[in-house]
């Protein structure tokens, strides 16, 4: 018996010695110490033994076991050592490493056009309106001085949803909406940028669907000069210092009277190029003083108050400022030009 337990000892020992998996050394833990074991099966048998073999036999046993397990504690506690540094060493990061970028979008031009001319406004004591895109023929001609047959309709060819109601052709029925909001408190001092639609074909300087932004005020005293000082300060703040604005005589039914702005040309500086059509100046936008039609059906006394507005195309700025030739550009998407603005 003395020899069985010495040779499991050394056999286990050279087990464990060769192990190199924690999985393994269990194995090993189960096959030696486990209750089915050799051990096991030997402190069983004591019982056979003459007295005075036992206490001898069984101090050799619990050595032998004794022996085993301190060895595969060892072991265990390098296998463990050996497995933490592998995964540490498989998890490392390597700092040096140039990193992944992300790629992130940037604000859509036209956005970012709106953006800037609501800042200009806003600097100017302008609050910023919104209306729906979806509008009521009421709000879209009728309350600015267009009635049902009215000639001028022409000038925006519409989509009809139903009778009454269409995508809005202009921003100006915020200006009704706002002015009937008010319900005759002054002062009134919006900027309203927004969708427009018009049954247009596309093409270079056409599009179906573009933005506009319309500006609004109304008080006592509001004169046609501060329609024009308030148009000159934003060419100035959009186009740069040394803009000039020009008033040429127009028609619409919402404004009496009524005023075709243009600015001096930003890419030949008045002297005349193909931009500008020689001219030296670019059409920008329609103004005018509000109709009294208008203010009264709005709920405001015309004798009392007055009032200018005024209505740009927002894709109109951004390609003069930009150098844009197509409107299409603006709507499909090709990252290319769009990526052209991202700085922006
Ligand atoms: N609504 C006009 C258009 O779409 C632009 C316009 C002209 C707006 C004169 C105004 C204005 O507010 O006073 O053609």
């Amino acid at each position: 018996m003395r020899e069985k337990l010495h040779a499991l000892q050394s056999e286990a020992l050279e087990m464990i010695e060769r192990v190199t998996k924690l999985d393994d050394l269990k194995g090993i833990r189960v096959k030696f110490l486990g209750k089915k074991g050799p051990i096991t099966e030997v402190m069983r048998g004591l019982g056979q033994l003459s007295p005075e073999e036992r206490p001898l036999m069984g101090q050799l046993v619990n050595e032998v076991r004794e022996k085993i397990q301190a060895v595969m504690e060892e072991k265990q506690a390098a296998l463990e050592a050996k497995q933490l540094e592998e995964q540490l060493a498989s998890e490392q990061i390597d700092v040096t490493l140039p990193g992944r970028t992300v790629p992130v979008g940037s604000i859509h031009p036209l956005t970012r056009t709106i953006q800037t001319i609501e800042d200009i406004f806003i600097g100017l004591g302008f609050e910023v309106a919104e209306g729906p895109e979806v509008e009521m023929d009421h709000y879209n001609f009728e309350m600015l001085n267009l009635p049902k047959e009215h000639p001028a309709r022409d000038m925006q060819d519409s989509f009809y949803i139903t009778e009454e109601t269409l995508l809005r052709t202009h921003t100006s029925p915020v200006q009704v909406r706002t002015l009937l909001a008010k319900a005759g408190q002054v002062p009134v001092k919006i900027i309203c940028p927004g969708k427009v639609y018009r049954r247009d074909d596309d093409d270079a300087t056409h599009s179906h669907q573009f933005t506009q932004i319309e500006g609004l005020v109304v008080d006592e005293g509001i004169r046609m000069s501060d329609l024009k000082g308030i148009l000159l300060e934003f060419a100035k703040e959009m186009f740069g210092a040394d803009q000039k604005i020009r008033l040429r005589p127009s028609f619409f039914p919402f404004t009496e009277p009524s005023t075709e702005v243009d600015i001096s040309c930003m890419i030949c500086k008045g002297e005349g190029c193909r931009v500008c059509k020689e001219t030296g100046w670019i059409e920008i936008l329609g103004a005018g003083m509000v109709h009294p039609n208008v203010l009264r059906g709005a709920g405001y006394d015309p004798e009392r108050y007055t009032g200018f507005a005024f209505g740009m195309g927002v894709e109109r700025v951004a390609m003069l400022k930009h150098g844009v030739e197509d409107i299409r550009n603006f709507y499909t998407n090709d990252l290319r030009f769009l990526r052209q603005f991202s700085h922006l």
